[in-house]
């Protein structure tokens, strides 16, 4: 093991070289490892590719400033956790410091920049930013505890539920008024217990706790099975599933299980939401894209789920893997949801390397697109 110590990374963005030469000179001794960047462009790439510790940000830059700059690394989920220090030109600038913390700068320095002082502030920063990890890990444990405890009573409640609903049936002792009453309260247990079941899932991915069960298989498998558990209740709503895949394709590296819970969420979303006869449409297939950091080419496996029911509006479809977030379609179904089901999909697809979007047009279509890295690359 190396004894070495963790050097942070500051990325620097001005687009004044002399600017950046004074700090990379004054930062050589300094226990960092600086990136430089010229412009808010080269910035966002950066901060995307390397996922520095900290961006030193210059607010004057031409095309993109620091203040859009700011915006973008706030807007995109892989960027929007790095503190960033805003650079200002002069000490007094209470205008620039009130925008810049209004969208989301942690701290200001004054050109030009005294390193002493950028050590400390830096070092505080990454203090901070440990304990939230700390903090949120905590809070992610203590639910999935709480959560796990919640799972057990109810499964005994309802497994008794069904004993009794069972037997008193068996003897005829039910009358057509009992036996909704059961199925009602039965329903509502199985509601609370897929709701505790996503909950612990979404806690468990999202502190990294998830073991997934791999095997390499054929993802045909995985839609084969899920489609045909929903032909059912496709039919109930005169709705029809086509399915197109190709004879065969290459082996994937899956939990069979997650990756059926996956399915399982787009088909319930897409039945939930499409009109009566409508059709849902799966599709799998193999692409390839290069990858920019290593220049290789990656295959993946991309299924396809679209459905032409009513369509999610374009400004609402930023926040429909977010946790709890619904779209207003959600209120135009009478099957109620919590808006997890997106969520846990995400995370699941993420865990396994893939990549999960939807894209939809109201009135016509939503789609949801996800891939899974091949194997054996
Ligand atoms: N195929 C679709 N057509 C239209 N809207 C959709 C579709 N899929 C998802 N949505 C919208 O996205 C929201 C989030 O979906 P998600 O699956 O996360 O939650 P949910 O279905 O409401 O609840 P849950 O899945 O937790 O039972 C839905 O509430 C709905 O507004
Ligand atoms: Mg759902």
């Amino acid at each position: 093991m190396s004894t070495e110590e963790y050097k942070p990374v500051i990325l620097v963005v001005d687009d004044t070289e002399d600017n950046l030469d004074f700090l990379e000179f004054a930062l050589k001794r300094k226990p960092f490892t600086m990136l430089r960047a010229n412009s808010g462009m080269e910035c966002l790439a950066l901060a995307k590719s390397r996922r520095p510790d900290i961006i030193l940000l210059d607010i004057q830059m031409p095309v993109m400033d620091g203040f859009e700059t700011l915006e973008k690394l706030k807007a995109d989920a892989a960027t929007a956790g790095i503190p960033v220090i805003f650079l200002t030109a002069q000490r007094k600038d209470p205008q620039s410091i009130e925008k810049g913390l209004e969208l989301g700068a942690d701290e200001f320095l004054t050109k030009p920049i005294d390193t002493e002082e950028l050590l400390v502030r830096v070092r505080m920063l990454l203090k901070l930013r440990r304990l939230e990890t700390e903090l949120e890990r905590t809070k992610a444990d203590f639910m999935a505890m709480l959560v796990h405890d919640l799972r057990s009573p109810l499964t005994g409640i309802k497994s008794v539920l069904e004993y009794f609903k069972e037997t008193l049936e068996a003897s005829n002792s039910l009358n057509q008024e009992q036996v909704t009453l059961f199925d009602s309260v039965n329903d509502s247990a199985a509601r609370m217990l897929g709701l505790i079941n996503d909950i612990l899932d979404l806690s468990k991915l999202e502190s990294g706790n998830i073991t997934l069960d791999v095997q390499s298989v054929d993802l045909r498998l995985v839609i084969d099975m899920v489609t045909r558990d929903f032909r059912m209740q496709y039919r109930k709503k005169n709705a029809t599933i086509e399915v197109t895949m190709p004879g065969e394709l290459p082996a994937v590296l899956i939990d069979i299980n997650r990756m059926g819970q996956v399915m399982m969420n787009l088909m319930s979303n897409a039945l939930k939401f499409i009109g009566t006869g409508g059709t849902v449409t799966v599709t799998a297939g193999t692409a390839a894209s290069v990858n920019p950091a290593t220049g290789l080419e990656e295959r993946y496996v991309k299924v396809s789920v679209r459905d032409n029911g009513m369509g999610i509006p374009e400004d609402e479809l930023p926040y429909i893997f977010d946790r709890y977030k619904q779209a207003s379609t959600a209120r135009k179904t009478k099957i109620k949801g919590t808006g997890l089901g997106l969520a846990v999909c995400k995370l699941i697809v993420e865990a396994h390397g893939g990549s999960i979007l939807a894209e939809s047009e109201v009135g016509k279509h939503t789609t949801f697109h996800f891939t899974v890295p091949v194997s054996g690359r």
